[in-house]
């Protein structure tokens, strides 16, 4: 089985555990592969549609593995009990949708060691709501797959919550990702664009002062790659 590339950069932050239950799964290919390269022993199948779990079914009994797999129809965490998984992960669904989900069963999100998040917006909003309910931020990862940048972040109640940046934070850029930084001047400069067309319209001087002091914050996380380089 071949996952694409960002799902790929998911399986890459799972260390091996006894069981992952993957929430909005569809068609299982994270948790089939996963089980696959035996990294986990169990997988709990996940989605709140009945269409996207069956679809999971059939990867995972293609693949030979549904002896494996418990397949869960509902809602989010709702379906998990608390420290029935070691590792949680919720990969492209809307971050406003995961951090509705996660706030909803914080206490089930809270008992698994790891959880792995891949927001396909609000990522800011979910790094606020992790920082809120001390959650550590251990490790995160951006890819770039066809014109698209993914986000992934590796969060654990064990890990000290620390606070930085929701949107830009930094240890991406400590670690001198160049991914994060072709990133950060795609940001920058569709901010500025954005900027320059809306400059002359009066009723946008609050979103024009927003975007300004947006780019004031990348332009100080570019300023550690600076940084870094001249050391
Ligand atoms: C775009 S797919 C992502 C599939 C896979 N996780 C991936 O990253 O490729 C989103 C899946 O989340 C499911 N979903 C949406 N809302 C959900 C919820 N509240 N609880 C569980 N699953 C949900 C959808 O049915 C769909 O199968």
């Amino acid at each position: 089985m071949k996952l694409d590339k960002r799902l790929m950069a998911v399986a890459e932050l799972v260390s091996d555990c006894a069981t992952l239950a993957d929430i909005g799964s569809d068609h299982a290919y994270l948790p089939a592969y996963l089980l696959l390269e035996n990294k986990i022993k169990r997988a709990i199948v996940c989605d709140v549609n009945r269409g996207p779990l069956e679809n999971g079914e059939n990867t995972c009994r293609t693949a030979g593995i549904h002896d494996k797999c418990d397949f869960r129809l509902g809602s989010g965490l709702s379906v998990l009990e608390e420290n029935e998984a070691d590792v949680i992960t919720m990969c492209g669904m809307g971050g406003e949708l995961m951090t509705n989900l996660l706030s909803e069963k914080v206490n089930v999100a809270g008992s698994a060691k790891f959880l792995i998040l891949q927001p396909q917006s609000a990522y800011d909003m979910l790094r606020e709501f992790l920082y809120d309910n001390n959650f550590g931020v251990i490790d995160e990862r951006i890819i770039k797959d066809r014109h698209l940048y993914y986000r992934i972040i590796l969060a654990s109640s064990d890990a000290d919550a620390v606070k930085d940046d929701f949107l830009y934070p930094s240890l991406l850029a400590e670690r001198k990702d160049e991914t994060y930084r072709e990133f950060l001047m795609f940001r920058l400069k569709l901010n500025e664009d954005i900027i320059s067309k809306i400059s002359s319209a009066s009723d946008k001087t609050e979103e024009i002062s927003s975007l300004r002091k947006e780019n004031e914050r990348i332009k100080g996380v570019l300023k550690y790659y600076e940084d870094k380089r001249d050391n």
